[in-house]
């Protein structure tokens, strides 16, 4: 008796709710009048479901069945997608078996001899045996979700599934371990093993001992010590009020829910579950991991409201690889750039799109210390031009349907597409410098305006409207123009695109909001000799670029400060590069006409001979001495008529060992007095009368950095003498 009453009082809560014991022989099918078993009060049953993603397929469950939406807290997950006509059988031999139509075991709970089994209203589907021991029980083969009175022991797992309407195995793991911790992880998905490190932990010490979900609704880890450590805030909405269950959802977090029953009664339709607390607090921080494709997959971001999923997101100019299946991550929609592309070049086809407050914390190339800024931004590396084809999201597609506009309205002959310029309409360009209103020089070729373009950046422009243009057609000079626009580097001003309407000839470059080395070196307080030094490698490299290293060789024949553009961080940059070809076409090879600027140009230009790119090499060697000195070549008014003349009074001082005249009050240049004496013999070098006998770029960029010997430039002077 006494023996009994001990069962009783053990088996009383099972056996309290269960009214109706499910007797051996007892079938369920997908369609059919027996499609489930239900509680004894009907709070949930246990059975066949239609899967709303694929009602032709099924999922073997366990639901609130008198909620509307019917939530599932239980799934058998091996197969959930079972096909009409299978059927489960709690067999006359004691066994469960969920068998396809053709009779083929899909899943069973591997226990024999089972009396009767029992879909209790705590949510808990049990198989009993003779004596009344619980065979098997949904709690302890839980899948992604526990209801009070449910307890994770040591070992068991919640598995997350993939999407909320997909309810194959997902990527996350609620694990109850056996050293004493509870700890979530990211898992991959092809082979559901865990990644490291998880993504929250208890950091229990080896303490906690099991996951309890205690039937007045409090989510906590025991430890060994008594005192529980709590999981999720404490909830006191009486279970009497509220149906709950936590659940590890397909986003990674683990929820507490909480759904009031008299809505549940009263059918209103539109009450959902409400969160009443989660885990960890600070996802998308705390999923963050060096190895894997994170959350939401490579290339995207993930944005957190713990009230909605998880989303994942992807940057601008990039689209979900399956919008269906977000985590799967994001593809670019242009093509990928070319490694052989130099920085410079790199700059050219891309610019930097700034995203606040969102990081890539594995993925930074360099990081300085200490960081101040309390709110991260990053900067997104996007094409500056659409790829053929693309769709670009809808905030970034006004270039895009500017570019295709133009292509039918304009030179219908030439693919834009394929070009990297972009071609302006004249109301465009005219309204980016507001009417041609601000000057901001003149030069031989044409005036150039100031300009502020009204694309995402407010892009700053310079634009050259080009006078004296040869009677080319618009394609020929857009055509010319496009030769320019492939020209990149660092170190060249950038062409942004170009208008070729009607007799207009416009140029349209990047601002240069430094000004020229004109005003940089002559316009009274000297800058820094360091900075002198940077912009004369600048400007070395540039050319040197123009020369050597383009498709084309290009000769800028008009190298004068006036045309090396300093930018905001004072690198120097050639502009009106490629222009000689584009203004007098016959001009380079015969020097029919003499381009270039008194001072700078090179004495054969006044020869009968012809005209290469040791013109430009001439011009470059006059600047470095102004560069040195920070003076003009030319200075008629100055007192001492041997000085009247730089590149005359340079090499004077060179040959009598006195550089230290050149930099007068200079200290900083006086201490560099032997880099000063490079420079000015590699000037002397490139000031040779005879072009042959002056070095190439590439070899002037050696002897500048030092990385080869300088041998005494001839004396222009005497050479001159012994030619004659
Ligand atoms: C269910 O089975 C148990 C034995 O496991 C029994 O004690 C109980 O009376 C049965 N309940 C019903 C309603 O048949
Ligand atoms: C449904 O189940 C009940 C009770 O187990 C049984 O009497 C009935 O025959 C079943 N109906 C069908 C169509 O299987
Ligand atoms: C589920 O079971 C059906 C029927 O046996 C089978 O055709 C299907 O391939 C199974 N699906 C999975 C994912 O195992
Ligand atoms: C685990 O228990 C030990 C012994 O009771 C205690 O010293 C330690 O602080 C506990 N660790 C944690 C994280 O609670
Ligand atoms: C459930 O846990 C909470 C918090 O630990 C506690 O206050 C409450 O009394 C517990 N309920 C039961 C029925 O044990
Ligand atoms: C989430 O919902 C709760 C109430 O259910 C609300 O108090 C809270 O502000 C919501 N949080 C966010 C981020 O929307
Ligand atoms: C260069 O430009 C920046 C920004 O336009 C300005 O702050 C700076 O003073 C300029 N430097 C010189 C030397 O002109
Ligand atoms: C060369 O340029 C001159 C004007 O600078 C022009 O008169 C002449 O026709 C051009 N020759 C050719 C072959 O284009």
């Amino acid at each position: 008796m006494a023996l009994l009453l001990l069962f009783l009082l053990i088996q009383a809560p099972f056996h309290a709710q269960a009214s109706e014991n499910i007797t051996l022989g007892s079938t369920l099918t997908p369609q059919g009048l027996n499609t489930s078993w239900i509680s004894s009060s009907g709070e949930f049953a246990f059975g066949f479901r239609s899967l709303e993603s694929n009602p032709a397929v099924y999922l073997l469950a366990i639901w609130f069945n008198k909620i509307a939406t019917k939530t599932v807290v239980w799934y058998e997950h091996t197969n959930t997608t079972v096909p009409a006509g299978s059927q489960l059988q709690l067999t006359p031999g004691g066994v469960l078996s969920l068998q396809d139509p053709a009779g083929e075991l899909i899943w069973n709970p591997r226990v024999t001899n089972v009396d009767h089994a029992s879909m209790l209203d705590t949510g808990n589907f049990v198989l009993f045996g003779k004596d009344g021991s619980i065979k098997w029980e949904s709690f302890a083969s839980p899948t992604d979700t526990i209801l009070p009175s449910q307890v994770l022991p040591k070992g068991a797992v919640l598995h997350s599934r993939l999407m909320d309407k997909d309810y194959s195995d997902g990527r996350f793991v609620l694990s109850v371990e056996l050293d004493g911790n509870l700890r979530f992880y990211t898992l991959a998905v092809s082979s559901s093993s865990r990644y490291d490190p998880p993504y929250w932990d208890s950091h229990t010490g080896g303490n906690g001992s099991s996951l309890v979900f205690n039937t007045t609704g409090s989510v906590y880890y025991t430890s060994n010590s008594g005192q529980p450590f709590k999981i999720t805030s404490e909830n006191l909405d009486s279970p009497a009020d509220y149906y709950k269950r936590a659940t590890l959802d397909a986003d990674g977090v683990f929820r507490q829910y909480v759904y009031p029953r008299k809505s549940a009664q009263t059918s209103v339709l539109n009450t959902e579950w409400r969160v009443m607390d989660y885990l960890p607090q600070d996802f998308c921080k705390a999923i963050a991991a060096e190895i894997g494709s994170g959350v939401c997959g490579f290339n995207s971001y993930c944005s957190f409201n713990p009230n909605k999923s998880v989303e994942c997101e992807c940057p601008p100019y990039y689209s979900f690889i399956d919008s269906e299946r977000k985590y799967k991550g994001c593809k670019p929609e242009f093509a990928p750039h070319s490694c052989d592309l130099d920085d410079t070049e790199s700059m050219q086809q891309f610019s930097l799109l700034p995203m606040i407050n969102i990081n890539w914390p594995f993925g930074d190339y360099e990081r300085y210390n200490p960081i101040g800024a309390i709110v991260g931004s990053v900067f997104l590396k996007v094409p500056r031009t659409s790829t053929p084809g693309s769709q670009l999201s809808s905030n970034s597609n006004t270039w895009k349907k500017e570019r295709s506009r133009k292509k039918s309205t304009q030179v219908q002959s030439i693919n834009y597409e394929a070009l990297p310029l972009r071609a302006f309409t004249y109301k465009e360009i005219e309204q980016a410098t507001d009417g041609f209103r601000e000057e901001l020089g003149s030069g031989a070729s044409g005036i150039v305006y100031k300009g502020q373009l009204q694309d995402e950046f407010g892009t700053g422009i310079a634009v050259k409207r080009i006078d004296k243009m040869l009677a080319e057609t618009e394609k020929e000079f857009a055509i010319e123009v496009q030769t320019i626009g492939r020209t990149f580097h660092r170190n060249l001003v950038r062409l942004l695109g170009f208008c070729g309407e009607g007799r207009e000839r416009l140029l349209v470059y990047e601002l240069m909001t430094n000004g020229s080395l004109n005003g940089f070196l002559f316009s009274g307080t000297r800058p820094t000799w360091n900075l002198r030094v940077q912009v004369a490698l600048g400007v070395a490299r540039g050319l040197l670029y123009l020369h050597e290293e383009c498709s084309s060789q290009i000769i800028h024949c008009d190298i004068k400060p006036q045309n090396i553009l300093l930018d905001e961080n004072l690198v120097a940059k050639i502009s009106d590069f490629g222009l000689a070809k584009l203004l007098r076409k016959n001009q380079t090879q015969t020097n029919t006409g003499i381009r270039g600027t008194r001072g700078y140009v090179a004495p054969e230009w006044f020869k009968n001979i012809g005209i290469t790119s040791k013109v430009d090499i001439y011009s470059f060697g006059v600047i470095l001495l102004e560069i040195v000195s920070c003076r003009r070549n030319v200075e008629l008014e100055i007192a001492d008529e041997e000085q009247a003349i730089l590149t005359y009074w340079a090499n004077d001082c060179y040959r009598s060992g006195r550089l230290d005249l050149l930099v007068k009050g200079d200290d900083e240049a006086i201490f560099n007095i032997n880099k000063v004496e490079r420079f000015v013999a590699v000037a002397l070098w490139c000031l040779q009368e005879e072009p042959t006998m002056r070095p190439t770029m590439l070899k002037v960029t050696q002897m500048l950095d030092g990385s080869v010997t300088i041998p005494t430039p001839p004396d222009p002077s005497s050479f001159i003498s012994s030619l004659q």
